[in-house]
Formats: C-alpha cells, structure tokens, sequence
C-alpha cells in the first residue's frame, strides 16, 4: 500500500464515523513558546481540549505535520524519524475509551486487515492516588484480546500530557504491533525496548488536569486524543521491516544511490537514513508556510544543524558532490500533492539549502581535521574543553552537537557546561564589541548599552504580542547608541503596528518593573515560558530574564535593574532585512 491510500482510509474511516477532517497545521505552534515544533495532532487543539468549542464539532480527525528533536539520537533505526505525520482522531467531550478503543481495533483489524494476534497493548496501571485504567483493559478484553496481549505500564508508559506545565492529560493505552523478531528474553514485551514490538498508535484519555501544584482533579469533559504515525503503520502494513521501505522514502535512498554511485549497505545504511530523514524535516521546516531560514536561534538552529549533519554524513560516506539540490527536489515531489506550501516554497527551500551548504562545505574538512588534532590529545574517557568546543563552532561553524557526536566516535566527551559558558561570554562580548569600546570585561558594558539590551527584550515581547507569536528574533545589535533588533516577519509593518509596539514597550517603562534575573535548567525555562534558545541539553542551566507581565527571555545579560531606568523608546526605522526578516532601529533618550 502506497501513503496516499493509508492516508485517505484513515481519513475516510472516522469521517464515517461523524469525525470532520481538518487540514494539518504548521509546523512552528501558535501562541505556544515553550516548544519549537508542534509535536503530537494536539497540539494545535489545546484550547479545545480544555473546552473551548471548535467550529468543526466534537469529532475531529486529521494528519498533522509534526518534528520531535528528541529522538534524532534513534534517527538511523527502522521506525524513528524527527519529522513525521501523525494521523489522529479526536473525541472533545463525546465517545470515550470504549468507542474509542474499539474503533482502533476495527481500523487495525477489519479494514486494515491486520491480525488480532500481531497486537498488544499498554494500559495505564495506576499511580499513587490514580487509579489503575481497569476499563480500559475491560474493553481490550470485550474486542477480544486476551490477558497475555495485555501488559499494565505506569506513568512513564501510560500516561501522556499535559503538554506544557498544566492541563489536560491522562492515563492512554499504546498499541504495538509484534514484529515476530525473536523474544529477547524472559518477560520480552511492548514495555522493553529490544525492537520486537513496535508502537503503532496511542489512545490518550484525557480525563484529568494538572494544576500549577501538580495534583490532579479529574475534568467535567473527557476527551479523546490520538495519534498513530503514518510512516509506521504503512510500514507494519505493508510488511517491511523499516519505514524507510515505504513509498515516502524508498524513491529518495535510490536517486541518493543514482547520485552518488554508492549502494547502501549494512555499513552505512544508518548514514543513508539520516540523511534521508534530516533533509525531509529540514524541507518541511524552511518550507513551511511560516517560513525557516537555518540560523543560530531557536527553529533555524535546528533546520542548521539538520543540514550540517546531513553534509556531514554525505562526506562521510565518501560523496564528494553536492547532492542536497537532488534530495530535495525528490523529498518534494512525494510529497508536493499533500502539502502544496512545499511547492509554493521550493525556491525559497532550495535557495536556503544551497546557501547553508555553501557556508558549511569549506569549513567542514578543515573543522574535522582540527577536531581530530584535538582528540588526539585526549585519552579516551576524557572531555574535551568548552573551549575548543566553542573553537569548533565559532571558527568552523560545528554545531554543539555535530562536535559531541564526533567525540562520541572517538571514545572522548565533550565539556558542554564549559562551551556554554564560552557561548554566552561570546554573546555579551560581541554585543558590546559591537559598540566601538569594547576593551574585555563586563566593566566595559557601558549602562546605556546595556539599557538598550533590555529595551531589546521589551521590544521582542511588543512585537510578539502585536503582530503574533511566529515572530522570532533573527538577530540583534547594540551600540551604545541605538539598537538593532532583527525578526521573522513577513512583511511591512503598518503605522499602526508600531505604534502599539512603542506603546507597549513604553507602557512597561513607566511602570517601573525590576527585571529579574533567575537560573534553571532549559526544561524549566521552556515551561515557564520564556523564549530564547532552546537547543541546549535540557538539564542545563541557564539565565532568564524578566520584566514581569511583558517579556520573559534566555539571556546571558547584563541588563538594567529596573525598566525606569530606560528612558523615553522611540522607533526610528522599520525595514527590511532579508527575505521574511524585517529590521527595526530603534533608540532610549
Ligand atoms: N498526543 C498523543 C501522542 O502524541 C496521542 O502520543
């Protein structure tokens, strides 16, 4: 079976079952800034599912665009991908786990044809005051699965969402599907992770909400959220033993193989596949219709890093040419007919991908070189120095995590604490380099400088907070006498707009509101809200600064103490800077 089939019966399936289609939605969530990418089919659906009522019904299905960064490490198995297309149905207060566990069972069973006995499922077990999801299981039993297919996992199995800090989430039950590999021992089943059961879909039954203690209270309105990857399920169909066999993937390893003349093989298959896969989600990101360009921050930082890796995986399998060019153009004809941004963008995909290849191409020999050199001199188990990791990125453009996984091949670590120290100094430093009067040290910060770095924060939320959440800072620069903020925007910016915008970073002046500085780990900054950088390792710390009510951001500082200390914002200047990218000039008195 081909993807645009599979597509279209799940689709047809539940829209016959009162479910009304909506069309995915992007790639970079709305009014979402704790994560980069939608992640899951719900997530463009949260104020639904905490009760908002949607246009379309109480049922819903869809196929939703989604990218998790969390599993690249498993990108270059069979079944992990970091972009795939989730296909999901929705119950917003009607059916419950009853229809809902039996319609996935129909779906698998009768119209996909596959049989009872190649399934198991999970189903939450209980936790603390929680209870164990007996119904559930009652209703595994009622379709006709018996006690062995049957397995009880806890919170880390069976329990999904809230999806920020709090919520609607609750207990699911995942369906996998045994691939008939041999038992890896006793007790082999859906909860180890030797391979042979692959999850295919889960059931979430959102019946609780988190609140900001963390206990549970359980929801007046239970609802129903889904998701099943399109590329698993298609290959569990059709037999493969990878998802990389199916129609969305094999057409693009072959014209690799056409291209470079080099077959795949059990040596390098894991490298064929991450390019496959890292190259497919950097097209859908750059292409999206909010638009990526690879860069340093935030989204484009993870397109960047997509890339570079690619190239590198491209050079290391001994490809000398330029082959992105031809990936893309293949990844875009599959999938052109379903998501036409992919069309309308091709130019814009194209020329993005060309230019980081470009940028990157010349300093990756001379930067694995230099990596070697460095390796070399320490013995296996040691790390390398923040230091030389941050040499690695500033002069030959590595990505944090390129470097980590080259140290990783070598035996060796690397200091990542250490390189984000060298990071931020670098940050500030260029920031007030950029002054004329930099001569080394914080002391050099002149205060109107700094000023200006927090009129920059404020600014940042203003224009978050008038023109939408899909703005994003590009870059910036201060001088002690103006700054320069740069931002994802489309297009002109009316009178209007930057009025409000004036206004607002204004308003928090003559508030007087302290700004704060705290530090927590990454994870806590994205849960709290603030924006800024998210491609550090979750559990590291870093500075957040606030202006309460206005802006909450990741930063290396220094900033004033309060915002009266700002003086009079005026805009000066609003252009454009690059294509999607708009720049203002602005200044304090
Ligand atoms: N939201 C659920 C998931 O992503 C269905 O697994």
């Amino acid at each position: 079976m081909k993807a645009h089939e599979m597509r279209e019966i799940f689709i047809n399936y539940f829209s016959e079952r009162g479910h009304k289609e909506i069309p995915s939605a992007s790639l970079l969530p709305d009014n979402d800034p704790s994560v980069l990418f939608t992640t899951a089919g719900m997530h463009p659906l949260v104020p639904y599912l905490l009760g908002e009522r949607h246009p379309q019904g109480k049922r819903l299905v869809n196929i939703q665009k989604c990218l998790r960064t969390d599993d690249i490490d498993e990108v270059g198995d069979e079944f992990h991908h970091t972009f795939f297309e989730m296909l999901g149905n929705w119950s917003l207060g009607d059916y419950f786990k009853k229809e809902s566990i039996m319609m996935s069972y129909e779906f698998l069973t009768s119209v996909l044809g596959i049989h009872s006995n190649k399934l198991t499922v999970t189903v939450f077990g209980g936790y603390k005051e929680i209870p164990k999801d007996n119904e559930a299981y009652e209703y595994w039993k009622n379709v006709g699965l018996n006690d062995s297919q049957i397995f009880f996992g806890g919170m880390k199995e069976n329990w999904w969402g809230p999806a920020g800090k709090t919520g609607p989430c609750g207990p699911d039950t995942e369906i996998f599907y045994d691939t008939g590999k041999e038992p890896c021992g006793l007790g082999c089943g859906p909860l180890c992770d030797c391979g042979r059961f692959v999850e295919i879909w889960n059931n979430v039954f959102m019946q609780y909400n988190k609140d900001n203690e963390g206990s549970f209270t359980i929801l007046s309105r239970k609802n129903v959220d889904t998701g099943m990857s399109l590329e698993r399920i298609l290959a569990v169909y059709n037999h493969f033993s990878s998802n990389y066999e199916t129609d969305l993937f094999e057409p693009i390893l072959k014209r690799i193989e056409e291209l470079t003349g080099v077959l795949r093989s059990e040596a390098n298959i894991r490298g064929f596949r991450i390019i496959v896969d890292h190259m497919r989600a950097a097209a859908f990101v750059i292409g999206d219709p909010k638009k990526v360009a690879p860069s340093n921050t935030e989204q484009g930082y993870i397109v960047r890093r997509l890339i570079r890796r690619s190239i590198r995986y491209i050079k290391k399998m001994g490809m000398t040419n330029n082959i992105l060019h031809e990936i893309v153009e293949s990844i875009i004809s599959i999938y052109s007919s379903v998501y036409p941004e992919l069309i309308t963008n091709k130019e814009y995909i194209l020329e993005q991908i060309e230019k980081e290849y470009s940028m990157f191409i010349n300093t990756l020999d001379r930067g694995i070189k230099k990596a070697e050199m460095f390796f070399n001199d320490i013995s296996k188990g040691e790390s390398l120095s923040g230091e030389l990791a941050f040499k690695l990125y500033d002069t030959f453009g590595f990505p944090i995590e390129l470097t980590e996984e080259l140290a990783k091949e070598k035996g060796v670590k690397v200091d990542i604490e250490g390189f984000n120290i060298k990071y931020i100094q670098h940050q500030e430093k260029s920031r007030s380099g950029s002054d004329g009067k930099f001569k080394g040290g914080l002391a050099d910060h002149s205060s109107r400088t700094t000023r200006l770095h927090t009129a920059t924060h404020l600014l940042n939320a203003a224009l978050r907070q008038v023109l939408g959440n899909d703005v994003y800072q590009r870059g910036s620069n201060i001088t002690s006498e103006r700054l320069r903020f740069d931002f994802s925007f489309e297009r002109k910016l009316t009178d209007d707009e930057l009025n409000k915008v004036s206004q607002i970073v204004n308003e928090a002046i003559s508030k007087s509101i302290p700004v704060e500085c705290q530090e927590m780990t990454v994870d806590e900054a994205r849960l709290s809200g603030a924006i800024g950088i998210f491609d550090r390792k979750y559990e590291e710390t870093v500075k957040v600064y606030s202006v309460e009510g206005y802006s909450k951001e990741i930063c290396g500082g220094p900033h004033a103490s309060n915002t009266n200390e700002l003086g009079a914002f005026k805009i000066l200047k609003e252009e454009s800077s690059s294509a999607g990218v708009r720049r203002i000039k602005a200044v304090i008195d």
